[in-house]
């Protein structure tokens, strides 16, 4: 008797955890309550599969050591996850010794215009910021916290009303994430030490992952939730109307009831807001298909998706992390995201002073004059059955992965990703052509091709036949980040 009550117990745990990643699960409580909300939104997902591109931002009070605690780097210390924002977790930081940085937090170099700016030059459709990450710092004006940025530090602005408004002005749309469960600060994480405790982590060695074990609150798991994180999201949901994407994050160990109530409190305040399914337990109305990770053409999506990337291997800003990508590694990501029908979204890391690292902002506006050219390709596209042609195949499967890989960056001129508008098909390359552009998928089978274009050159001469399309490349095209072919059919 005991041993099938610990198999059903260990099942309903297996059941609850989530990482957000690509798997959709649906609600097992309230699912017809969920999906009578979950369907209204369809305004907001239309924008939302149109949009492609965006901009993520974390930004804390990590920032200041930017990686570095006590003179040893983060991976020195040996307690991965290593991205910045984790650097409390990873140095086992007490809450009072991570909460004297507040008072160093004086950013005095933030311009939420300018950073507005970058987004929309860089061809940014929206921008997501961190509102409170797993550190439990609220960069908003909170009343229920006095660990929030009017409170607690000198700089006494609040980030995301300033965030909020220059995305209004600027025409961007506008989201925040919120770690709901996870708060090393208050989140008192009781649930993973009795895990721990009673061994039920058998079989499971991520039960208690990313659980402050280390300095825990003293108050239980359902006081922070009753007193900080939905008086919060409240706070959120009513100080800044209007919003597209909320970004709960890392809902593992979480009760379908807790998830629920997440949901339906954001609904009750924003009807039209799209939550993440990193709510946990089937709740999300769009889907994260994991960090850094770009879901194989053979995965079934049937919710509306978002692959999230860093810039460099960390979210926060990590002083010493210069793995950047090149714009033709982010063109990559984006087109071959895109071709498989996701989104984008783009991460940002200021530095303690506000600043954005100067590679990160060149980098994005070259993507950006990219995108002023061959957006056409992009935006408010859909998947077309093929997604992609040539013999270059990458494949990140986390974080970590791209870190360790590191990122090789020679595509062939055979390459081409595609995507579909109307009767309209785009071959997208991020390579200079040959002196002849050669499309296989372009061949007659597809039916008769009647005029074909290149972004930014205009119409051509093409051959269509039963095994490619042909292009002649025009005199002098070498575009160092590819083009685009334009085809009606
Ligand atoms: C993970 C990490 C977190 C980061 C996020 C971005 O959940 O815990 O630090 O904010 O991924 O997707």
């Amino acid at each position: 008797m005991k041993k099938i009550y610990l198999l059903f117990l260990i099942i309903y745990l297996i059941n609850q955890i989530s990482f957000g990643q690509s798997e959709e699960q649906f609600p097992n409580i309230h699912l017809d309550e969920w999906k009578v909300m979950h369907v209204s939104k369809k305004a907001t997902y239309d924008w939302f599969t149109g949009a492609k591109y965006g901009m993520f931002i974390h930004w804390g009070l990590y920032a200041i050591p930017g990686g570095i605690w006590k003179g040893k780097t983060m991976e020195e210390m040996h307690n991965p996850p290593d991205v910045a924002e984790w650097i409390m977790h990873c140095a086992k930081i007490p809450r009072s010794e991570y909460a004297e940085l507040a008072k160093q937090f004086n950013p005095v170099k933030f311009n939420a215009d300018s950073i507005a700016k970058l987004a929309k030059d860089a061809g940014m459709k929206y921008l997501v910021i961190t509102s409170k990450h797993h550190d439990g710092f609220a960069l908003f004006d909170s009343k229920v916290s006095t660990f929030d940025v009017m409170d607690a530090t000198p700089f006494k602005r609040d980030i995301i009303r300033e965030m909020y408004e220059a995305c209004n002005k600027k025409g961007l749309e506008f989201g925040i994430y919120y770690s709901h469960n996870v708060d090393w600060r208050d989140g008192a994480d009781d649930r993973a030490f009795d895990m721990i405790e009673k061994n039920i982590d058998v079989g499971n060695p991520d039960r208690a992952f990313g659980a402050n074990t280390w300095d825990p609150s003293p108050n239980t798991f359902n006081e922070y939730l009753q007193n900080k994180a939905y008086p919060q999201m409240k706070e959120l949901l009513h100080n800044y109307p209007g919003m597209k994407c909320l970004w709960y994050d890392m809902g593992l160990r979480m009760t379908s009831e807790e998830s629920y109530n997440f949901y339906k409190l954001a609904f009750d305040i924003q009807p039209q807001i799209i939550v993440t399914d990193r709510i946990s337990n089937g709740f999300g109305d769009y889907l994260i298909t994991g960090d850094n990770t770009i879901p194989a053409s053979s995965v079934k999506l049937t919710r509306p998706w978002e692959t999230v990337g860093t810039l460099n291997n960390s979210w926060g800003y990590k002083s010493y992390d210069n793995d950047w990508k090149t714009p033709k590694e982010i063109l990559f990501w984006l087109i071959e995201i895109v071709s498989k029908g996701g989104n984008y979204m783009l991460n940002i890391g200021p530095t303690g002073e506000g600043v954005v690292p100067t590679q990160s902002v060149n980098d994005l506006k070259a993507v950006g004059k990219w995108l002023a050219l061959n957006g056409e390709a992009i935006y408010s596209t859909e998947k077309w059955h093929i997604t992609h042609e040539g013999p270059t195949v990458l494949n990140f499967s986390s974080t970590e992965d791209r870190a360790a890989k590191g990122f090789d960056s020679h595509f062939t001129p055979l390459d081409f990703w595609f995507t579909k508008k109307n009767n309209f098909l785009y071959a997208i390359s991020i390579e200079k052509p040959l002196d002849k552009i050669i499309i296989k998928s372009f061949n007659n089978i597809i039916g008769k091709i009647s005029y074909v274009e290149i972004l930014g050159k205009g119409k051509v001469k093409f051959k269509q036949t039963n095994d490619a399309l042909i292009v002649t490349t025009p005199k002098e095209f070498k575009p160092a980040n590819g083009f685009v072919v334009k085809v009606e059919l």
